[in-house]
């Protein structure tokens, strides 16, 4: 999955050893700026990306690499910067909100995240794109997420990709995930059926 951008080619990738650090620093900046304001160290999230490089694990964890126009801006032996994160998980593990319990047949979406200055071009939803191909192609028809309720653009990306706030709408078999909407959490569950169904 790829696109131009005004910098340069986006290429969304599974994420390749190489790439852990870089991928962990978009990741912390992003939402230690984020209203979610997370604050993890670099080897804690080294250590959870790990897990998405072990063969059993059927969940994602995509990259998106920018080749910029102006090779310039690449750090020497480099060809690509990592300016994107998304995981795609089947156990619920990739959230690192309240618990959750990942309901049978649904994927949850996670560590979406953007590097400030490449947003806006698009990257977030080629990744959301590619977490969505990901979940199909397990057989998955339905992926969850979690979203923190003052955090306008992320709502705004997921509801402009066909997601749906779970507590405007009919429950469609996600009991655990409907604990977002309780009054007290800061976050909010949103899902999508895949595949053209309905929320009904
Ligand atoms: C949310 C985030 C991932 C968006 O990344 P991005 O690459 O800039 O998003 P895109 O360019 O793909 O935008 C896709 C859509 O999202 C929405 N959107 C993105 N940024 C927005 C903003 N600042 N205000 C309103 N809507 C916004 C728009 O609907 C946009 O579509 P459009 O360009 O056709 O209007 C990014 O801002 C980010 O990393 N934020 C910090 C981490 C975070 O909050 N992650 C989400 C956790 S659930």
């Amino acid at each position: 999955m790829s696109a131009e951008s005004a910098v340069g080619l986006i290429k969304v990738a599974h994420l390749d050893a190489a790439d852990l650090d870089a991928a962990s620093v978009v990741l912390i900046r992003s939402f230690a700026t984020s209203p979610d304001s997370v604050s993890v160290s670099l080897k804690d999230v080294g250590d959870f990306l790990k897990g998405f490089l072990s063969p059993d694990n059927e969940g994602a964890f995509f990259t998106a690499r920018l080749t910029p126009s102006d090779a310039n801006v690449l750090p020497e032996g480099r060809t690509y910067l990592i300016v994107g994160t998304a995981a795609v998980s089947l156990d619920g593990g990739a959230l690192d909100t309240e618990a959750v319990r990942l309901p049978a047949g649904a994927a949850v979406i996670a560590n979406m995240a953007v590097n400030q200055t490449h947003r806006g071009l698009g990257i977030a939803r080629l990744l959301l794109q590619a977490c969505e191909q990901h979940a199909l192609a397990l057989g998955l028809d339905c992926v969850g997420l979690a979203v923190h309720k003052n955090n306008a653009p992320a709502q705004e990306l997921y509801l402009s990709s066909g997601y749906t706030k779970l507590q405007d709408a009919k429950p469609i078999g996600l009991p655990a995930l409907l604990n977002f909407g309780l009054p007290g959490s800061k976050h909010i569950a949103m899902v999508k059926r895949l595949g053209g169904g309905s929320h009904q």
